[in-house]
């Protein structure tokens, strides 16, 4: 068997794990609202219609913020349409994702929602068809107590409270010919700049996310950033960056290696943004808002779930729905791993999505709510991942892939809580056929055991939960995990990913 050998040491922080970190995002799309976390009609729904069991399973994957209300849908969306009494609320076409939306589910019961399952609300506003007098309107209506036309609405609306959002989106990738309302990095710049602005006229403390490119794939990735931060620096808090991961045909040790690509495209973005900040002589280091990531099989969903036929546009079709399995679950671990290596720039961060739509959490019409694959490594990350992370200064052998050249067989990132003195380790091994020793220098830390050991691997790299088998994946102790002299031994199997938490 191979080796791998990584330190863990608590002076080698990179930067605090930020809580938004783990956050998500809620789209108007295919089955993520209606028939996902909303379904009136389901045994299982309160008062208001949200279903209580989907509750319960977002509040145990422990997401800090969600995203809200898109994604694409956000360009065409005008949210005066989902506040007020519901028989009022008009339906309309849904550019986006072709469907028609009933505006059944809006700003006051999403808020309400959120704070009910204990995240953050992050709301993104329409600048794709719409501008500054419309980003600035919802802010009032959501944010002001009260004594205006729009506060007082929401007031009779039924939310006596502001909803007390902090951090907004300037739009949603505005940089892809697919947006309502794309244009050149010229105008969405200046449209933001004017937006932000006249947002931090109301309340100078929102933290503002501004767009960047929607995948480092894209044809203007790196001018994009570029000229939207050199007009927007001074007004904003974020640029945002966006990464979906699949795999090529069935080239499996290419995809296991995707964090490489996500590495690559927050340091490319820190980098410009670092530029801008130079040429501005500015003290202000601007931070990245990852807020879209996640493993899709766009290729898949583009062949077979595109409804293009001018006459159809149904309520919450099955849209996006990929089933993820054990490998889809290993490169998304290896996701969260790249994320925590980069606390020190990506402070906010959104797995896109959070039920039904590529998403963590499945449910079915009437019928349960189930755990993808995917779910434990974010519920797990989420939980463990406490204090600063920590480089690991990873040792390891590689192996040759067509897409990122030769790369480290382990991944590997660390968190250490000083408050409370406990360290986390999260390991990915990326091989499709041989398992890994890894011997971890634990010595920096004094006496400590193994309070934890999550694995999430399979035989069957393909096995995934469906509604038929819901529990077919899960997670079980790693049970190699020992520790003597100061070293921290443990075995990945192939195509693996482990937590291990260390008091
Ligand atoms: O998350 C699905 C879609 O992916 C979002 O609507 C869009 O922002 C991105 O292209």
């Amino acid at each position: 068997m191979s080796n791998a050998r990584l330190t863990i040491d608590p002076r080698l922080a990179i930067g605090p794990v930020h809580r938004r970190l783990f956050g998500s995002f809620v789209e108007h799309l295919g089955r993520c609202v209606y028939d996902g976390i909303y379904e009136p009609s389901h045994a299982d729904a309160d008062e208001h219609g949200f279903r209580r069991d989907v509750a319960a399973l977002v509040t145990e994957l422990g997401v800090s913020t969600i995203r809200y209300p898109g994604g694409n849908f956000v360009s065409g969306y005008r949210w005066e349409d989902g506040v007020g009494p519901r028989e009022e609320r008009p339906r309309r076409l849904d550019l986006a994702w072709h469907s028609t939306e009933t505006n059944e589910v809006g700003l006051d019961e999403f808020a309400h929602w959120s704070r009910e399952v204990g995240a953050e609300l992050m709301y993104a506003v329409n600048l794709g068809t719409r501008g500054v007098l419309e980003a600035l309107d919802v802010l009032e209506y959501a944010n002001h107590r009260s004594g205006t036309a729009l506060s007082d609405a929401r007031v009779a609306n039924g939310s006596p409270e502001p909803h007390g959002i902090r951090m907004w989106c300037l739009g949603n990738e505005m940089d892809g010919p697919w947006q309502l309302g794309h244009g050149t990095a010229d105008e969405y710049a200046r449209l933001a700049r004017k937006t932000a602005s006249a947002m931090r006229q109301v309340d100078p403390d929102l933290e503002l996310v501004v767009c960047g490119s929607s995948g480092a794939g894209m044809p203007t990735f790196g001018e994009w950033e570029r000229v939207v931060l050199s007009e927007t620096y001074d007004h904003v808090d974020f640029i945002s960056c966006h990464a979906y991961y699949e795999p090529d045909g069935d080239d499996y040790a290419g995809f296991l290696a995707s964090a490489v690509d996500m590495d690559r495209f927050i340091d490319s973005v820190a980098a410009t943004a670092d530029h801008v900040k130079a040429l501005r002589r500015s003290d202000k280091t601007m931070m990245i808002s990852f807020d879209e990531w996640n493993v899709w099989y766009q290729t898949r969903y583009n062949e077979v779930d595109k409804i293009t036929d001018p006459e159809v546009w149904p309520v919450a079709p099955r849209l996006l729905e990929d089933a993820y399995t054990v490998v889809d679950a290993v490169v998304f671990g290896s996701l969260m791993i790249s994320l925590l290596r980069h606390a020190d720039r990506v402070t906010a961060a959104s797995l896109a999505q959070l039920v039904n739509v590529i998403a963590p959490i499945m449910t079915e019409p009437g019928g349960i709510a189930w755990r993808q694959t995917t779910f434990f490594p974010f519920s797990i990350t989420s939980r463990l991942a406490q204090g600063v992370a920590l480089e690991v200064a990873v040792e390891s052998p590689t192996y040759d892939t067509e897409r990122f050249g030769a790369v480290p067989v382990v991944d590997a990132v660390a968190t250490h809580d000083a408050a409370t003195g406990s360290t986390a380790v999260f390991l990915v091994n990326r091989s499709l056929t041989e398992p890994i020793s890894v011997e971890i220098d634990v010595a920096h830390l004094g006496a400590v055991v193994v309070a934890e050991s999550h694995l999430l691997h399979d035989e069957d790299m393909h096995a995934a939960n469906t509604l038929e088998n819901p529990e077919r994946v899960g997670v079980r102790p790693n049970d190699s995990a020992t520790i003597a002299d100061g070293i921290l031994s443990v075995t990945l199997p192939p195509v693996s990913w482990t937590a291990l938490s260390l008091r």
